[in-house]
Parts: structure tokens; sequence; C-alpha cells
């Protein structure tokens, strides 16, 4: 039996979600993969709460009761007394931590990620984790930054390392944005309602700017364009902000009050549709041209993305096998379940290929 230290950085949405998982499935990975996964830390913005045993059912209460105030070293002296395989597990969108990843390999973690900001920071940054992570032979999973639990990180980077030349990928990458457009071409309803429920109902950030600029989807057209090898910075990527220039300077309330501002030139745009068309928020790239785009697009209802419904992601993929019938991937793109269980996935990849651990630096 291998016993593998998990330390979740973040307890929100997902990172609580996938700690009832491992929880509920530990006797599991136990009898089929000899696996003792134990949740020996979690930490939150402000606090943290270690146990060498591996945190219970109880661990809400005793979260509550018994953690103490976070220190950026916390977990390291913790992890020092220890010589299992550990794996930190990253459930923020925290760009503190995420360049804190090289400082984190250096003392032994893999990592296993569903934010994308380590991924979408400088190219030099890129690649100076890989190199951290190669010199240290540790694992670094992010399949979740991408399409959720859906399966596109792997299958683009099986196929770039088999030899295959990956020509164009294109998308519905966001969840939120695809419930906003499946829902505004298909009902009479103001854009700026449209939003507002979405924001209610949870599937846009708590500043729905934040997914209208598109740069979350263009962070996930990058993740996939370095995937393919392609060498690209943030900046290189042609982004259709969807909020008027007066909106975005805006704080918050003063946006949210004013967002019916928005629904005379999309009520246009919809006017201006073909019957058989429809709208979809589209990123997409071209490794030949080097060209990555986010915008929104008119689309024909019968096309794959076209007959997309609620929040479903879609990818296709158009490679040197896959020329002119593209790899589509296409389901659930978004959710704190989904995400938790690609997490969890990744997770039990790394444990597998992990050496039994004894830490020496
Ligand atoms: N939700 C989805 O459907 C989905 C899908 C794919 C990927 N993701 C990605 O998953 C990540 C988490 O999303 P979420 O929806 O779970 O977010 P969330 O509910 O807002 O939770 C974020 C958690 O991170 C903690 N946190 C923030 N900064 C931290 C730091 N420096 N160190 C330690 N903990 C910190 C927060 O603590 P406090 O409460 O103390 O601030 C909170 O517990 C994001 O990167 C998101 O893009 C989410």
């Amino acid at each position: 039996m291998k016993t593998v230290h998990l330390y979740i950085f973040g307890i929100g949405n997902v990172g609580s979600t996938l700690i009832e998982q491992v929880l509920a499935a530990s006797s599991f990975f136990k009898e089929k993969h000899q696996l003792d996964l134990r949740i020996v830390g979690i930490v939150n913005s402000s606090r943290v709460l270690c146990n060498a045993s591996g945190i219970s059912k109880e661990w809400k209460t005793d979260f509550a009761h018994f953690s103490t105030p976070r220190q950026p070293d916390s977990f390291y002296n913790f992890a020092l007394l220890h010589d299992e395989v550990r794996i930190a597990v990253d459930a923020t969108a925290s760009k503190e931590l995420s360049t804190f990843y090289p400082e984190l390999v250096q003392k032994g973690f893999h990592i296993v990620t569903a934010n994308k900001i380590a991924n979408t920071l400088s190219q030099d940054f890129y690649d100076h984790l890989r190199r951290e992570l190669h010199v240290n032979n540790l694992s670094f999973e992010y399949e979740t930054n991408v399409g959720a639990g859906l399966p596109i990180v792997a299958t683009v980077k099986d196929l770039t390392n088999s030899g295959e030349h990956i020509a164009v990928i294109n998308g519905v990458f966001s969840g939120s944005l695809g419930y906003i457009f499946n829902r505004f071409s298909q009902e009479e309803t103001p854009i700026s309602s449209i939003i507002k429920d979405a924001l209610t109902q949870g599937y846009t950030e708590p500043d729905p700017r934040e997914d209208l600029s598109g740069n979350d989807v263009a962070r996930k057209l990058l993740v996939l364009a370095r995937e393919t090898g392609l060498k690209l910075e943030f900046e290189d990527i042609s982004i259709e902000n969807l909020v008027t220039p007066e909106l975005q300077e805006l704080d918050l309330k003063d946006f949210l009050n004013n967002l019916s501002n928005l629904d005379a030139s999309f009520d246009k745009l919809k006017h201006s549709l073909l019957e058989d068309e429809v709208l979809r928020h589209v990123g997409s790239l071209n490794t030949q041209t080097k060209q990555l785009t986010v915008s929104l697009q008119k689309v024909k209802k019968d096309s794959p993305a076209g007959q997309l419904s609620g929040s479903d992601g879609f990818f296709e993929v158009y490679s040197s096998s896959y020329k002119t019938h593209p790899l589509v991937i296409k389901g659930a793109g978004a959710g704190r379940e989904v995400t938790a269980r690609g997490l969890l996935s990744d997770i039990i990849k790394v444990a597998n290929r992990a050496e039994t651990f004894v830490y020496s630096r």
C-alpha cells in the first residue's frame, strides 16, 4: 500500500467537493490501486489545518475549531516531518499561489491544479516550472484547466506526444457564456436579464465581466496552444471584449445597474441572424498562422456548436489524422462535481506514477 499525502489549497465549490469525493472513495482506492490517500492539509486564504492521519468526515467542524492562521510556510514545515508522496492540489484562482509552484516543486510536491493561472503566465515562467519538475522528477497535471472534467488537455497532449500535427482547435470553452448565448439565441429575453440570471444561478464569476471580457476563454485557449508546442504570450491572443468601454470602467454595483445599456446592440446582432443561425462564443487556434481568437460568432443551428444546450463545453480538433472529420469532445463544461472528479482523476494518475518518496532536500 502506498500512502499519499494530499494538501488541498482552496475549500470553495471545487475544493470542498473534492474532499467529499476523496473521503467517499477512500476504500475503493485502497482496493483498486493500493493507494492510501490521506488529506493531511487543507487551507483557504486565511487559515490552515493539518492532520497526519488524514482529515475525517467532520472536516468542516474541525476546520472551524482547530485551524490556525495561515503562514506562507505552514505546509512546508509540516510536510518536512513526513516522507510520504506529497501532492499539492490547487482549487483556488490565486495568482499568488500559482507563482509559488516552482517553490512547491523544489520542496518535493507534485502538483495537480484546476487553476489556469500558472499555465498562462509568461512563457518564461511556463518553461521554468517545467524545468523544475523535470529536475525534481515530479508530476504536474491540469486537465481541469480547460473544459472542467472533459478530457481535452490529455487528448491534445497525447496526440502531440505521438507526433501528430495539430492544425486547428475550435471550441465553446466557457460554460457560463454557453449558457448565456444558448438562451439569448432561443428566447426573446434581453441579454441583461439573462446575464443577471446567470449570475444569480452561479454560472458566471461574481463579476460577470470576467467571463464577458473573454479573458477566461483566452487563458484556456493558451493552455491548449502551449500544449501543441506553440510558444506564445497571453498578449498574442485576439480577444473580443463583449463589455463596452464605458461599462468596463464602472464598479460592480454600477455595472450591474447599467447592464441594460448592452441590450440594444445585442438585440441588433440577434436580428441580423439568418433563420438557421445562432450565436456562440467561440475560441479558435490555428497552429500554422499562430493565431488565437476569442469572439462571438454566428454559427449554423445544425452545426455541432449550434446544437449545444445548457452550459455544455464543445471542442473539435483537426490534425494530420483528423483532417476532414475532426475529433470531437463534448459534455458538461463546468460545475463543481465534474471539476472535482477531474482533479481526482489527475490525483490518481500522479499517485500511481509517483515513486515511494523519501525527501532529502
Ligand atoms: N467551479 C467550476 O465549475 C470550475 C470549473 C473548472 C475550473 N474551475 C477552477 O477551479 C478553481 C476553484 O474554483 P471554485 O469555484 O471552487 O472557487 P471558489 O468557490 O471561489 O473557492 C476558492 C477557494 O480558494 C481559496 N483561496 C483563495 N486564495 C487562496 C490562497 N492564496 N491560498 C489558499 N486558498 C486560497 C478561497 O478561500 P477564501 O474563501 O478564504 O477566500 C476558497 O476557499 C478556480 O481556479 C476555477 O477557475 C472551476
